[in-house]
């Protein structure tokens, strides 16, 4: 068991270098993928410090390096970097690359191991996936991992804080702008396993989710999830259409950290501010608003940080402290 995981880490790292010799050193890499990342914004460092690459537009350019190496066909598709179709009619089998004419992001665990592959398209296609992902194998179980968790960790301890984005380029583009404790969730919805990976190095987390409806509803999702590791929340809305990536390409490093200042809400304002301006004078919209708030308060643990925060619940809506409290209470008997 221990001897397939190094061999399947071995052959990832094998994978990797293919991939940033040829994004360097191919004139097809070069030609298509650098140019990719430059109009993107990424520098040469940040390329590195992400070990960027790139897959050749071919069938199976990687696989014939990989047996050339002495890697054999059943470890590249368990490490899941090529797929075997079987023939029809008795056939022979027929092995290809996964990735194929795609920009190529390393997954890394907490030590700098790849144990994965991001992979993204060049120009946006309907009959393709914008990103390829690795599949499950012995060493990426996707619900574990943060996505730049080993470019951000030593930050994260420093600044004690670590800001949760959902995509590739948004980590990326935030490292380089000067802001390195950022990881991602990579599109998955955020799981207690990836939380509990943050709680390693911060009790404080900050959830900057893109500016659209798919950002708003994965942020209240994760949110109660945070919560229930007792862990610190804070979350944050970009503006309409934007996301970290492009908007610090957009507004710049020092203005970008403004704006994390000025608009960082605690739980209770973040869901309030939505159901406030949903619910206008409703007084039954308000009613479930704040109910709403009462079971996210239900999920945090710790029954005296529950009690504090009856109070701010009270005031935000304008309603009774004691009407709160047994908003939680009943709410919590309902769990039971
Ligand atoms: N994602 C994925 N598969 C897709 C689309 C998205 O795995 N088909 C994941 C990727 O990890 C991606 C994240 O979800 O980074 C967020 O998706 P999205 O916001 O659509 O992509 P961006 O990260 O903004 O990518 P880009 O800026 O390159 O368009
Ligand atoms: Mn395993
Ligand atoms: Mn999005
Ligand atoms: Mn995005
Ligand atoms: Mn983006």
């Amino acid at each position: 068991r221990q001897n397939e995981r190094e061999s399947l880490l071995i052959v990832l790292n094998f994978a990797k270098t293919f991939f940033q010799e040829a994004l360097q050193k191919s004139d097809e890499g070069r030609g298509i993928g650098l140019s990719y990342f430059r109009e993107r914004g990424f520098t040469n460092p940040t390329i590195d410090a992400f070990e960027l690459g790139y897959s050749f537009d071919q069938w199976d350019a990687l696989m014939q390096e990989g047996l050339r190496k002495g890697y054999n066909r059943d470890l590249l598709e368990k490490a899941g970097l090529i797929l075997v179709k079987e023939g029809a009619d008795g056939r022979s089998p027929k092995t290809f690359d996964r990735f194929r004419g795609r920009v190529m992001f390393p997954i890394h665990n907490v030590s700098g191991r790849v144990i994965a592959f991001g992979a993204r398209i060049l120009k946006i296609d309907k009959s393709q996936p914008k990103y390829l992902n690795s599949p499950e194998t012995t060493v990426y179980h996707k619900s574990q991992v943060l996505y730049g968790i080993y470019q951000a960790k030593q930050t994260v301890r420093q600044e004690d804080v670590c800001y949760l984005t959902e995509g590739y380029t948004d980590v990326i583009s935030l490292h380089q702008a000067g802001i390195k404790n950022v990881v991602a969730s990579s599109g998955t919805s955020l799981t207690t396993e990836q939380i509990r990976l943050i709680a390693r190095f911060t009790p404080n987390i900050t959830i900057l989710y893109d500016g659209d409806a798919a950002g708003i509803k994965a942020a209240l999702r994760g949110l109660d999830m945070v919560l229930e590791e007792g862990l610190n929340l804070k979350l944050l809305l970009l503006p309409n259409g934007e996301d970290p990536d492009s908007y610090v390409h957009k507004v710049g490093a020092e203005e970008f950290k403004a704006y994390i200042k000025a608009n960082s809400k605690d739980f209770i304002d973040f869901k309030a501010g939505q159901w406030l301006t949903e619910a206008g004078n409703d007084p039954n919209k308000r009613a479930e608003g704040i109910s709403d708030v009462c079971a996210s308060i239900t999920k945090i643990p710790d029954p005296l940080k529950r009690q504090t925060l009856s109070q701010r619940v009270a005031q935000v809506f304008h309603v009774s402290e004691q009407s709160v409290i047994s908003e939680i209470n009943r709410l919590l008997r309902k769990q039971q």
